[in-house]
């Protein structure tokens, strides 16, 4: 991978530095769970790695290298059975927007968490990836208590947004180099992963040109991809399919499955009903903040007694006899 030139890498260090005191001034509510670091902390670059884990950003604070994979070596090791579990989480807005949600996500399965417009999904899942400060409730990733150790929960995983943010200055190379930086990973090894990336996402061919003239479809693919780069155990995408074109698409739903198939979790939410039937092993609908089913597509027809029907018809007929229990 080239090496990014000093001055480029002051750029963006500098970048990072305007993004996170803008993000802390709009978020001070959250400011006591990740203390800003020292002074003293601020200087060089794996110093930027407490601020930017402070900022919202999908990464964190890496440490000790594992010599095999190249990883820290909270990074690199196996999740047990439950990839998450959520137990009474609860957000409040204005009003309420997660209501007292369990939710068990088990390792190695696909999962789809679907649900209306304004449901919680959102919210839920910036909660797992601690960007947001739950009200009540408690969140596991791969048995570590993400409340109160949210840097080794951010270490074995990865989340991608529905708004990704991406570097413009750089390219998706540069790019995907400088978050392997930041999480410590073995320079050779990361080099591989991020052209195995960039190549499996159909985004070779760009690969040394600036992010700033990307499409819509490209920035998501660079996050993705960014997102990936450490080989995270569990991985978060909201709504990862909208915006891009079905070659695009399968590019994202080939690289996810072979990630299942090598071990890891995927969660996702979606409105591509298709994608959740397909793809997931387990479907959980959430409504008004609450989880109103979760199984397999079977299961789910089980559970609604509707031997044969989409889950398009499932989840409709769900969320109005949610909307009208209300
Ligand atoms: N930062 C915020 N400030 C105030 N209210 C918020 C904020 N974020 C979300 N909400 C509210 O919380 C509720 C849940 O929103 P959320 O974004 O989690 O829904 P969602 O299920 O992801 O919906 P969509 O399918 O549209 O993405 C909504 O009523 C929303 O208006
Ligand atoms: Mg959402």
């Amino acid at each position: 991978m080239s090496c990014l030139k000093p001055e480029r890498l002051n750029m963006v260090h500098k970048f990072f530095k305007a993004r996170t005191s803008t993000i802390l001034s709009q978020n001070p509510r959250d400011d006591s769970r990740h203390p800003p670091p020292a002074r003293s902390e601020r200087r060089g670059r794996r110093n930027l790695l407490p601020l930017i884990h402070h900022a919202e950003t999908s990464f964190c604070p890496c440490c000790a290298s594992d010599a095999k994979h190249g990883l820290p070596e909270t990074m690199s090791r196996d999740l047990p059975s439950s990839a998450l579990e959520i137990r009474g989480l609860t957000k409040r807005f204005d009003r309420l927007a997660v209501d007292r949600l369990d939710l068990t996500v088990r390792a190695g399965e696909f999962y789809a968490l679907l649900g209306p417009n304004g449901a919680g999904k959102t919210t839920t899942l910036r909660m797992v990836a601690g960007l947001l400060r739950p009200d009540a409730g408690s969140i596991s990733v791969g048995g570590i208590d993400a409340l109160v150790d949210p840097v080794a929960a951010k270490q074995i995983m990865a989340w991608v947004s529905d708004e990704p943010m991406i570097y413009d200055k750089l390219t998706p190379l540069e790019y995907l180099e400088f978050v392997a930086g930041l999480w410590g990973c073995d320079p050779v090894l990361s080099e591989r992963s991020a052209r195995d990336l960039l190549g499996s996402l159909g985004l070779e061919p760009h690969q040394n040109e600036r992010c700033e003239g990307f499409s819509k479809g490209m920035r998501q693919k660079v996050a993705l991809a960014g997102a990936l780069v450490h080989d995270p155990r569990l991985i978060i995408l909201d709504e990862p399919l909208t915006g891009l074109d079905a070659v695009s698409a399968r590019h994202v739903k080939g690289l996810l499955q072979d990630r299942v198939r090598s071990g890891c979790t995927v969660i996702i939410t979606t409105h591509i009903l298709e994608v959740a039937e397909r793809m997931a092993d387990r479907i959980g609908v959430i409504s008004s903040g609450r989880l109103v089913a979760e199984g397999t597509l079977a299961e789910l027809r089980r559970q609604n007694g509707k031997g044969d029907s989409s889950l398009e018809d499932m989840f409709v007929a769900l969320v109005e006899a949610e909307a009208a229990a209300a």
